[in-house]
């Protein structure tokens, strides 16, 4: 069985859409039925639980997207690096999340002034490779990724995202623990397309299509052989169980309407580089 890390969670009790930082927002349409959310959520968390701990962090009131841990921070090893948010409205989140690394004796890497990074949302390591893929262009600042490869001793990757629908790397792509890649192509510039392909293997990477990507299909969590995601299509489950992996849909509409889904909602707390040439 391979190693399981606890994951990070924020149960949504006071979840709201009530102001606009991602294309997915509407405060005036966009209402969220607070207990259809936390039935969501919950049903997520249990889902979860069969296969790994899940360690629950106090929301805030004031600070409804403090729900998506994953933009709490990285984490590799017991390195910690904690989110300093692009937009005003969730920059009051960082203290809370400072406040459990601390609590959780992670050695935190301050970020270099004037630098926004928005964590795990925005970084994602590889499962094949040593190596960590680094989102920019929306949220997280590309002069950040050298000091993080710098501060975790890896290499990291740049991807540069260019539609707003797919503002996280983490909306629209995800590397999963084969060391294959499930990524939406037409979120990235001409140039970072080139760069995954140069990267991944064509045998190694799945390829979602819109519809797919629309309903949040990157944004999946990866535990051992389960992938949980909001949704996917009969083509894009088939796909997946050819790899041996078994998909469980988990409906978090009401999570969309903020831009987010199940990886958003998570982050794994004992992150470990690949070794060079894993599986895949
Ligand atoms: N409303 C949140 C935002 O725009 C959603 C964050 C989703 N998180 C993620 N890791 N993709 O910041």
């Amino acid at each position: 069985m391979i190693r399981t890390s606890p994951i990070l969670m924020c149960p949504p009790r006071h979840f709201e859409v009530s102001y606009r930082i991602n294309p997915w927002m509407n405060p005036d349409h966009g209402v969220v039925d607070r207990a259809r959310a936390l039935a969501q959520w919950q049903a997520l968390r249990d889902l979860l639980a069969r296969w790994t701990e899940i360690v629950e962090l106090e929301p805030v009131p004031g600070f409804p997207d403090m729900v998506f841990t994953a933009n709490a921070g990285l984490v590799l090893g017991r390195k910690a690096v904690v989110s300093r948010f692009y937009h005003e409205e969730r920059k009051g989140e960082s203290p809370f999340f400072q406040q459990f690394f601390e609590s959780r004796d992670f050695e935190i890497q301050p970020l270099p002034d004037s630098i926004y990074f928005e964590g795990a949302g925005d970084a994602l390591f590889d499962r094949g490779a040593p190596l960590l893929w680094a989102g920019s262009g929306w949220r997280t600042d590309r002069r950040g990724h050298a000091w993080l490869g710098r501060t975790l001793g890896c290499e990291v990757l740049g991807l540069e995202l260019v539609d707003p629908r797919f503002y996280h790397l983490d909306t629209c792509f995800c590397p999963l623990n084969d060391g294959s890649l499930l990524y939406y192509p037409a979120a990235f510039s001409e140039n970072s397309q080139r760069l995954i392909a140069e990267r991944v293997s064509i045998g190694r990477r799945m390829v979602v299509d819109t519809n797919d990507a629309l309903a949040f299909s990157c944004n999946a969590v990866n535990i051992d052989r389960a992938v949980v995601l909001h949704d996917a299509s009969p083509g894009l489950r088939e796909a997946l169980e050819r790899r041996g992996f078994s998909v469980h849909v988990c409906p978090l509409d009401e999570f969309l309407k903020a831009g987010g889904s199940a990886k958003c909602l998570t982050l794994k707390l004992d992150e470990e580089l690949a070794s060079s040439g894993g599986e895949g």
